[in-house]
């Protein structure tokens, strides 16, 4: 049994007090919120027009992997000194999110490679928004309370598991090439994994750790400020210049 297997058998078995779930849910709408701003904006409408030519679509997921590439490895580096932080008694909590992000270290190889497929590979300095990304994520690290790492891990992969699937209709619709979009389906199902993964031990850090969401809600907020729309809204600028 992997740790996603083990976390949704604990979520499902375990009652958790009323209150948890209560603060749970509110984090979540925050996630929830975002994507409705993310569906109201122009450039997912844009995506999903299907007077959008297929060069324009491909040249913005393109842009995105392209700032994948730019603030991940950076958000790995920083959540890896979160987790350092934890309390020093959280041994098997410290296990599990290390595996989960030691995992995720890789992924933005994954968008590297989709990137390389979709004809670029140039890295050479970093956008505005995604240096903003890294510089949250580093800020969070060394100066908030380590336990708000959830709020803001929970985020990065509830958003990203909903925003990819509601992607996959679309790669259909349009006949999009999946070889170039590794990274696009592959995480549709493996953040909603996570993302139960992170339901289960934000569930059991606030009944253990009452108090702990205020730290959770501010580092979720910290991070939508930064992501995803400002990166994505470079992403398109980026991508609607390449194919003008
Ligand atoms: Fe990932
Ligand atoms: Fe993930």
């Amino acid at each position: 049994m992997n740790i996603y297997e083990s976390a949704r058998r604990s979520a499902a078995e375990l009652a958790y007090p009323k209150q948890s779930i209560q603060i749970f849910e509110s984090l979540n709408g925050r996630v929830l919120d975002v994507f409705q701003e993310i569906e109201a904006w122009d450039g997912w409408r844009l995506m999903h027009d299907p007077a959008t030519p297929r060069e324009t679509i491909l040249a913005v997921i393109r842009e995105i992997y392209r700032s994948v590439c730019w603030y991940q490895p950076h958000t790995t580096e920083a959540a890896f000194h979160m987790i350092g932080r934890l309390p020093k008694a959280e041994v098997r909590l410290m296990q599990a999110l290390a595996a989960h992000k030691a995992e995720e270290a890789e992924h933005g190889l994954w968008a590297r490679e989709d990137m390389a497929k979709l004809g670029e590979n140039d890295l050479a300095v970093s956008s505005p928004a995604t240096f903003a990304v890294s510089a949250v994520w580093w800020r969070i690290a060394f100066h908030e309370e380590p336990l708000g790492y959830l709020g803001a891990e929970y985020l990065y992969e509830q958003l990203t598991a909903i925003a990819t699937r509601e992607t996959l209709p679309l790669i259909e619709a349009r006949d999009l090439p999946e070889s170039e979009l590794r990274f696009v389906i592959e995480h549709a199902t493996e953040d909603a994994k996570h993302a139960t993964f992170l339901k289960h031990h934000i569930l059991d850090i606030v009944t253990r750790y009452p108090g702990s969401e205020i730290a959770m809600q501010r580092c979720l907020d910290y991070f939508r400020c930064v992501w995803p729309l400002p990166v994505w809204k470079e992403a398109v600028d980026r991508a609607t210049e390449s194919v003008r």
